[in-house]
């Protein structure tokens, strides 16, 4: 696999995601994995903030300790499964402005179609973080990067929590200079573009929507 995506393979992620997958899995531990999975996507993702020293003294003496260097973050949601990524990495940097995207698929040209696009101004200056859960066959992921470049961001990430090859493809092809991070690449799209053996429906998984 390149270089540009990264796999979590720490046993606490490939654990939580086996038991996030499980049909039975509720609608909370579901939303409740995924949250705790999240954490550990942002570190990774984040894993190469630059940092500068402030003087602090400790309770023992003073000391030069580092602090994040005051690079500005945007994490980007693709509606609406990329809510459930969102909560962590907030919890990673309450700081952090908050962009939308939504997408929706024409049935048409099976291609995206925006239908709602709201993100922070100074994307050229930020670290953009694209948040969406299931990368499957890649043509969102392809549309919402695009979108943030072409408002001139620059420093771009994607985060999902499952991959799959097919999307990898597609993804990497269009955007060679974006970094993947993800907790899994699995074994390929069946034939409704489901990532196999996935997780179902994100979306509904998340929200408790099946059937809705
Ligand atoms: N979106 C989902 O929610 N699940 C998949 O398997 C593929 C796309």
């Amino acid at each position: 696999m390149t270089e540009q995506v990264t796999v979590v393979d720490h046993p606490l992620v490939q654990h939580k995601l086996t038991l996030l997958r499980r049909k039975e899995a509720s609608t909370s531990e579901f939303r409740k994995l995924l949250r705790e999975i999240g954490l550990f996507l942002g570190y990774e993702a984040l894993r190469d903030l630059p940092l500068g020293k402030i003087q602090i003294e400790t309770p023992v003496c003073p000391t030069e300790a580092p602090v994040l260097a005051g690079k500005k973050l945007t994490f980007i949601s693709v509606l609406r499964a990329g809510d459930g990524l969102l909560g962590p990495m907030l919890d990673l940097v309450p700081s952090a402005r908050v962009g939308q995207i939504g997408l929706a698929r024409d049935e048409e040209t099976l291609q995206p179609t925006k239908y709602f696009f709201k993100v922070p101004k100074d994307t050229s200056s930020r670290v953009n973080v694209v948040l969406d859960p299931m990368l499957a066959t890649g043509h969102s992921a392809v549309r919402a990067v695009q979108e943030m470049k072409d408002i001139g961001a620059k420093d771009i990430r994607f985060v999902c929590l499952l991959a799959a090859p097919e999307g990898i493809k597609t993804f990497v092809e269009a955007h060679p200079d974006v970094p993947v991070i993800t907790a899994s690449i699995d074994e390929r799209l069946d034939e409704n573009a489901y990532i196999v053996p996935g997780l179902g429906d994100a979306g509904d998984r998340l929200f408790g929507t099946k059937g809705a």
